[in-house]
């Protein structure tokens, strides 16, 4: 069984509004409640830790979902310290071994087969860790200053990282804290761990585990609800 650790402290500046993007609701119950659902109803989750903005007046004060134990945290100013700061709440008898799932509250829309591949990816003896990814597809451009075309990129090889990503609760620590002890922003858990040196896995993972950024992000997955 393994703990899941849940960024939900973002303001949500890019999609605008007064409420956080986790805080949205959709068919009757909140963005973060949908994601909170999907991990843990998934029969290997035991239980997760929701790093919160400091005195969230929004957090319903869950202590048990799916009958499984939910604890809240204070998270931090970038996503890493969030999880950083959900790491340490975790409880004290998880061991440094084993592993944890991070994964964005913003992404609701976790089928539970994509989180059987990733689980058993993380099942073999020396595993460093995986994360739930996808192939990039369209033709990639890099632009110049004023907006035109100045390259196209080789897209081979390229992919798209999503969450969950899965580590061992202690090396993702260390990593994380070295990278903040560094000065250096890590945008998700596996750039902490490859500063290690070490080699993640990448889990072909749905294209609909999306996360939602902007307002058309939200109506895509209202529509996903729909058909459930
Ligand atoms: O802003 P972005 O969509 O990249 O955020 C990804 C996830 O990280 C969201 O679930 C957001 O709530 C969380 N986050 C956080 N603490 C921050 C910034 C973002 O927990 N300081």
């Amino acid at each position: 069984m393994f703990w899941a650790i849940v960024p939900a402290a973002g303001r949500g500046a890019r999609f605008g509004g007064e409420v956080p993007k986790q805080y949205l609701e959709v068919a009757g119950r909140s963005v973060l409640a949908h994601t909170l659902d999907a991990l843990l109803s998934h029969p290997r989750v035991a239980g997760a830790v929701v790093a919160l903005s400091a005195g969230d007046p929004r957090w319903p004060g869950w202590r048990e979902l799916a009958g499984k134990p939910v604890i809240a945290c204070v998270g931090g100013a970038t996503r890493a310290e969030s999880v950083l700061a959900a790491l340490c709440a975790l409880p004290i008898d998880v061991p440094a071994e084993d592993f944890v799932l991070v994964h964005d509250a913003a992404r609701p829309n976790l089928a539970a087969a994509d989180l059987d591949s990733l689980c058993a990816a993380c099942d073999a003896p020396y595993a460093v860790g995986a994360i739930l990814a996808a192939p990039v597809r369209d033709t990639l451009k890099r632009a110049d200053a004023d907006g035109g075309i100045a390259a196209t990129e080789p897209r081979d090889r390229l992919w798209r990282a999503f969450t969950p990503q899965m580590f061992r609760r202690g090396q993702l620590t260390r990593a994380l804290a070295e990278a903040a002890a560094q000065g250096i922003e890590v945008t998700d858990e596996a750039m902490a761990i490859e500063r290690l040196g070490l080699r993640p896995v990448l889990v072909e993972g749905r294209e609909d585990n999306f996360k939602i950024t902007t307002p058309a992000d939200l109506a895509r997955f209202a529509f996903e609800v729909s058909r459930r």
